[in-house]
């Protein structure tokens, strides 16, 4: 069965139960407590605890979806038979439907029945209790039922899982085990019974109970297609076969997962930096980098196999983009391997300093088909200290570079090559501020800002909201903001202790990361009486009426409870 048939049997074994479909979320989360976006239940969290109603959104308490996953605790692992960064996670989810009943009734019919995977399940596992939360005897039973005679008892490491971040929905988890082509017994399932939420580690009882269910489709590839490891499945084969025949047979793993997990990460918008997301996707593409400069042929490979399922997925941003980290890779990568071949053995210091210095990430340097085994006894712990160390050290809101063409701006949010693009750019960043203001006075304090991203083009602001917005409100927003700029308010900042700028009511941005000092910047007459107050770092216009006229491009919504809207100014 090839992993396209793998997906259509799971959409219409649970389309004929009753689940309706949702699409996947994007890469980049909307849960502000964790970086990329690691399980499917992620766009779910908020059907599990009440605030959103999935009869309302879906016309069904029961969803599937397949889900774009990465998991950054597995960069080590990559190469081994089952781990990889970037994977599609074939879930089926229940808000107040149904439980642990029909829950695993539903995997072992799919599992083990002829008309669908037709599979033999090696064993299972159920949570053997805690002092805080007892053994899932519920779980075995039901098991029992249904004929399967091996089953396992795990502790909270295995079979409880939750939450993502430092809160959610959690509670213990039931795993389906079944055996590939050599023997092994692979993880293949693993069903999640939501009864509590956590909050810095207290349960609570949660007050819908729920079901949270997760299979890779890579892993569900292996045992199907009765192959050893999930690189020998028709979703990585035609990937490890355009690379160079002679290439170590790990290294070409490597290869075909970070062009997968680079092209998805990508496509829905993450940019090669120094910081969070974007450090993540840099690091996996100098590792590439690393073992070569040229890899169209493996990208257009991803694309011929993930396009027809993911419209989203760019080959041409994904192209120039490494392409541009390449060039930019390419300026220090050879002194830095000069660097590494003199040194003896590398500990967090150095590795640092080889990182800062000539952009080699850590994964390089314990790569040892590069280096050998000098980076033997470093461990990521010590360098990711490190590396922290030195970003509070360099936290400086926004950073101005002098580059070839003249100013370029990069704060991570506002983008500028040059200073046409800069003026552009600074306009389209009040117009923002102008709009998080006019968003609230329509639509109330229940929206609050989940991203922004700044480029000559348009401004593109994420914020959460539960609901449809409609075009006479877009357009009342859109008026709204015009007329401030008809106003011709002065644009100011004042610089303050957080916590007294915290005090001002001044909006900030649960994602960032401020100083002990912050900026806050306002339009009107002064910070008291303004209509807009945001921390910022800045550009902004000094008077409103600089913005032009304001336009609303597009609306939509990215994941549950997110809306996207871009504009521009004229
Ligand atoms: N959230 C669980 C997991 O990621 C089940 O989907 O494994």
């Amino acid at each position: 069965m090839k992993a396209e048939e793998l997906r259509q049997k799971f959409i219409e074994f649970f389309r004929a139960r009753g689940h309706a479909v949702v699409l996947s979320s994007s890469l980049i989360p909307d849960d502000p407590s964790v970086l990329l976006t690691t399980a499917g239940m992620q766009q779910f969290k908020k059907y599990f605890t009440g605030e959103l109603d999935a009869e309302k959104d879906f016309n069904s308490k029961n969803t599937i979806s397949i889900q774009k996953c990465f998991r950054t605790s597995s960069i080590d692992e990559v190469g081994d038979d089952t781990h990889g960064t970037f994977f599609e996670m074939l879930g089926n989810f229940s808000f107040g439907g149904y439980f642990k009943e029909e829950a695993i009734k539903y995997a072992h019919e799919f599992i083990t029945s002829k008309d669908w995977m037709g599979l033999e399940i090696d064993f299972v596992s159920v949570f053997k209790g805690d002092d805080n939360v007892p053994a899932d005897e519920e779980s075995e039973k039901i098991w029992e039922s249904l004929g399967v005679e091996k089953i396992k008892k795990f502790d909270r490491d295995d079979n409880f899982w939750g939450p993502t971040g430092n809160e959610g929905p959690c509670g213990p988890s039931t795993e389906i085990y079944v055996k590939n082509a050599v023997g092994n017994s692979v993880e293949v399932w693993n069903l999640v019974f939501n009864e509590y939420y956590s909050k810095s580690g207290v349960l609570e009882p949660l007050m819908i109970k729920g079901v949270d269910t997760g299979m890779g489709i890579e892993r569900l590839a292996m045992v199907t297609q009765k192959v050893s490891n999930i690189f020998e499945t028709d979703l990585f084969t035609p990937l490890t076969s355009v690379l160079p025949h002679e290439l170590p047979e790990r290294v070409k793993r490597i290869l075909a997962d970070h062009a997968r997990a680079v092209s998805f990460l990508t496509s829905d918008g993450v940019r090669p930096s120094n910081k969070e997301a974007g450090y993540i996707l840099r690091r996996l593409m100098r590792r590439m980098i690393v073992h070569g400069a040229d890899f169209e042929n493996l990208f257009n490979k991803v694309g011929e196999i993930y396009s027809p399922a993911y419209s989203e997925l760019n080959l041409n941003v994904v192209l120039e983009e490494f392409k541009k980290e390449n060039d930019k890779f390419q300026k220090t990568l050879k002194s830095g391997l000069k660097e590494l071949g003199k040194l003896e053995s590398i500990d967090a210091a150095a590795a640092f300093k080889l990182y800062e210095t000539y952009g080699l990430p850590f994964e390089i340097l314990k790569d040892t088909e590069i280096s050998g085994d000098k980076a033997k006894n470093l461990s990521r712990e010590e360098f990711d200290k490190e590396f922290a160390r030195h970003q509070e050290k360099s936290r400086a809101g926004a950073e101005k570079k002098f580059g070839g063409h003249g100013l370029l701006l990069d704060t991570g949010e506002l983008k500028a090559v040059d200073e046409r693009e800069l003026k552009i750019v600074t306009r389209l960043h009040t117009a923002t501020h102008l709009m998080q203001a006019a968003l609230r006075q329509v639509f109330g304090p229940e929206v609050k800002q989940n991203g922004s991203d700044i480029t000559a083009e348009r401004t593109r602001f994420d914020f959460f909201f539960s609901r449809k917005v409609t075009p006479e409100e877009l357009k009342k927003v859109e008026d709204l903001v015009n007329q401030k700029i008809a106003e011709d308010l002065p644009v100011g900042f004042v610089e303050m202790p957080i916590e007294e700028a915290k005090k001002t009511g001044a909006l900030y941005f649960f994602k960032a990361r401020y100083g002990q000092k912050v900026k806050v910047y306002f339009m009107g007459k002064d910070l008291e009486s303004a209509w807009s107050r945001e921390f910022c770092g800045g550009p902004h216009v000094s008077h409103t009426a600089e913005v032009g006229k304001f336009k609303i491009l597009k609306e939509e919504s990215t994941a549950a409870g997110i809306r996207r809207i871009r504009a521009t100014v004229e």
